[in-house]
């Protein structure tokens, strides 16, 4: 079968890259489609690389720009690409603009649309992040659910039919690279830290970075906290930062360009504590035994909070600099609803 996996974002590398090696396991035929919305080297080229990923059959250069220009953008390119492939299935992963435009241009060619990581609900719709998974669950043929709850969600939005529970792909990318990261990674003495004596930090949610006071308030408990944090910078968070640092250099806080899969997966084994707003480093912290705070209001991975691996400290300097310090690990080890890291198998043979 002829399948496009269309992908364009950071973490859509990090998910395709499990799907894709169990596609050609499988014996399926897979076009890779780059819509370009993630493009720096550090955001992109490194997780191709690290992670054996297959180079992209067609990239479309789409860039950033406004959500509506972005998003058209990626429709036409698509539809384009779709016509020229005439795939049997597309593809799409979690929550981005690229997953919304492919999903639209996809069902509207009428090429069977699979989503993985369907079902996922944070109820806020403030996020672009909520519209672009609800809409895209609603136009998808089949669904690929990481959890029990996200085939609830669904169910409670009327989608029942064709919804799969498979377990989460970026776990089988953990379990698949975490040995890998450990023997070969050097980023702790890089960055100089020793194992369970810093802090994990990343901030990329619009609702975080947009607005400078929050940001200026987010950066100001890191700092707070009192131990080294190293903040690998994603690039809208940099340039956000740069209009409200004052010039004025953080002491503890450590910022840093975006690291490799690799390098990440190190820096989150050892770390002593990780506060992000990112859904997958918030699983990640989750899979790797390390309590987490997480900075937003809600979470999509209840899970983590439930079994008390993860707390809500939203963007409150007071009530992060007391959950960080207060971060410790519970006696129970994290329950096992992400499932057995086989998730990508499980898509590949429902796929066939
Ligand atoms: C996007 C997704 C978000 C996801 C995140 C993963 C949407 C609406 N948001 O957010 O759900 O969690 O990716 O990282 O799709 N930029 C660069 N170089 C790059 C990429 C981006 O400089 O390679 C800068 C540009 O100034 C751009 C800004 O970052 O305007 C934001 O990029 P964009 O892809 O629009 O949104 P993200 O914040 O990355
Ligand atoms: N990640 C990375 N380098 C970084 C920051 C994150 O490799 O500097 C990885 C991280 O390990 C996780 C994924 O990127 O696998 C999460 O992506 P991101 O936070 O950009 O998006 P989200 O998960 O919030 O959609």
């Amino acid at each position: 079968m002829k399948i496009a996996s269309i992908v364009g974002a950071r973490p859509q590398f990090i998910k395709a890259s499990p799907v894709s090696r169990a596609l050609q396991h499988a014996g399926h035929h897979e076009v890779i489609v780059h819509t370009g919305q993630h493009y720096d080297a550090q955001m992109s080229d490194v997780f191709f690389t690290e992670m054996g990923i297959a180079r992209p059959d067609h990239f479309l250069e789409i860039g950033s720009g406004s959500h509506a220009e972005q998003t058209g953008r990626m429709m036409v390119a698509v539809e384009h690409t779709l016509l020229a492939e005439r795939p049997d299935c597309a593809i799409v992963y979690g929550d981005t603009n690229t997953t919304l435009a492919a999903a639209l241009a996809a069902v509207k060619l009428g090429v069977r649309l699979a989503h993985v990581e369907a079902g996922l609900r944070s109820f806020n719709r403030t996020m672009p992040e909520e519209h672009n998974r609800v809409l895209t669950d609603h136009c998808s043929d089949l669904l690929f659910c990481p959890t029990q709850t996200a085939v609830a969600n669904l169910a409670r939005e009327g989608i029942r039919l064709d919804v799969h529970l498979v377990g989460d792909v970026m776990y089988d990318a953990v379990l698949h690279f975490a040995e890998r990261a450990r023997a070969q990674s050097r980023v702790l003495s890089t960055v100089g830290v020793q194992p369970r004596e810093y802090m994990l930090a990343t901030v990329h949610r619009a609702y975080n970075t947009d607005d400078p006071v929050v940001l200026q308030r987010l950066l100001g408990a890191l700092e707070a906290i009192g131990i080294p944090v190293i903040f690998p910078l994603h690039p809208r968070t940099r340039a956000r930062l740069a209009t409200v640092s004052n010039g004025i250099e953080p002491k503890h806080v450590r910022l840093v360009d975006p690291v490799g899969y690799l390098d990440m997966l190190a820096l989150e084994q050892h770390a002593k504590v990780i506060l992000t707003d990112s859904g997958g480093v918030q699983k990640e912290a989750f899979f790797f035994e390390v309590p987490c705070v997480t900075l937003r209001p809600e979470t999509e991975w209840v899970e983590t909070v439930s079994s008390g691996w993860n707390v809500l400290a939203g963007s409150d300097p007071d009530a992060i600099v007391a959950a960080a310090r207060r971060a410790a690990r519970p006696a129970a080890a994290p329950p096992p609803v992400f499932g057995d890291g086989k998730a990508a198998h499980r898509i590949a043979a429902l796929l066939s």
